[in-house]
């Protein structure tokens, strides 16, 4: 699973920094017990700007892309759910 998350200046402003910290510490948390969760296909990349709040006016950042789907006004919990479904799921 790809995982982008933006820390361009609009994404950083509105907590992107905090989200990259919870998907790099979900890392940590899984432990050995959760073998059903394959965090070594976990590839997580850091963007500068991923482009879409210049494409807007609207509020949208921060935003995180998993799997090619963007996550508009992305949380600590949004990303967290939609990657652990995920990982259910793979
Ligand atoms: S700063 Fe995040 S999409 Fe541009």
């Amino acid at each position: 699973m790809k995982v982008k998350v933006c820390v361009g200046s609009n994404c950083t402003l509105l907590g992107a920094m905090g989200i990259l910290d919870q998907i790099e510490g979900l890392k940590d948390i899984v432990n050995e017990d959760m073998d059903e969760f394959d965090m070594e296909g976990l590839d997580i990349e850091v963007v500068k700007c991923l482009g879409f709040c210049k494409k807007t006016n609207k509020k949208i950042a921060p935003v995180v892309v998993i799997d090619d789907e963007p996550i508009f006004n992305a949380t600590g919990q949004t990303v967290m759910e939609k990657i652990i479904n995920k990982m259910r799921t793979q």
